[in-house]
């Protein structure tokens, strides 16, 4: 359970101040698998930052399994950061001259688990994300955009997180790929009670949700139409309309 609580994150830009994050407030039962949409600017990797501790709220909370994170010392917010969360980057932050197997096997180095059980592991994550086996040994700097987001993605996956955050994973992969993300995650869902938050622009992967929430200016909302409407226009608007304020 992930309760996130009247948080916010502020900058100073010179004379001018932004809350892309504006008081947000909602609960993740264990297991869900939600949506975020919002337009660009909106405040969504803001948010996904600071879920997955990579940043500090300027005031708020959120508490996972119980436990605050605002008062956790860093050490055990590295411990958090690395053990419960896979985190899939809007811009990947693989590293770039080592092969995608590497990537992939790197937090598991973190984790403390054996060489011969990572390298194994890698290449099955390498093969369900569907990154051909040539690929495997690549350098990173020598794969497309989309061959890169599937690495990112099975990083993500490594240490079997509880929460899996992800900023836009769909964005750079075709419809057919996306879709077996999509499917991916959602076996995740189903096997090991993963949650799952994805930021994302791609209708047809926030279509098939449980939960749908929407940025705008720092706010959130909650969609409160039925899961699977087949999203005509204007269902989408009327489902927006009906939005419930949740932060
Ligand atoms: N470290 C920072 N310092 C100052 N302003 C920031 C910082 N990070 C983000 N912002 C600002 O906060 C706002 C929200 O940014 P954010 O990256 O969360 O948007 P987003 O919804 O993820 O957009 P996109 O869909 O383009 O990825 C933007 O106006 C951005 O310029
Ligand atoms: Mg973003």
């Amino acid at each position: 359970m992930i309760e996130v609580k009247n948080l916010v994150r502020m900058f100073q830009s010179g004379e001018r101040t932004i809350k892309p994050v504006n008081n947000v407030s909602f609960e993740l039962a264990q297991g869900t698998f939600a949506s975020i949409v919002g337009k660009s600017g909106s405040g969504k990797s803001t948010l996904l930052s600071l879920l997955g501790a990579l940043d500090k709220p300027t005031s708020g909370d959120v508490v996972v399994d119980g436990v605050s994170l605002a008062g956790m010392p860093d050490g055990k917010l590295t411990e958090y950061r690395r053990r419960d969360i896979g985190f899939v980057f809007q811009q990947f932050n693989l590293i770039p001259n080592l092969t995608a197997l590497d990537n992939v096997m790197l937090p598991m180095e973190f984790a403390g688990v054996r060489r011969s059980i990572r390298t194994q592991r890698a290449k099955e994550l390498l093969e369900q994300v569907q990154l051909d086996v040539d690929r495997h040994d690549r350098r990173i700097n020598r794969l497309s955009g989309g061959e890169q987001q599937r690495v990112a993605i099975a990083r993500a996956l490594a240490n079997e997180p509880k929460l899996i955050l992800a900023d836009e994973p769909t964005g750079n992969l075709d419809e057919q790929t996306g879709g077996h993300i999509i499917e991916l995650l959602n076996s995740l869902r189903r096997e090991h009670n993963t949650t799952i938050l994805v930021v994302t622009h791609d209708r047809s992967l926030a279509n098939k949700t449980d939960r749908r929430f929407r940025l705008q200016q720092g706010r959130l909302t909650e969609e409160t139409a039925p899961k699977q409407t087949q999203g005509t226009a204007a269902a989408g608007t009327a489902a927006v309309a009906a939005a419930a304020t949740v932060g």
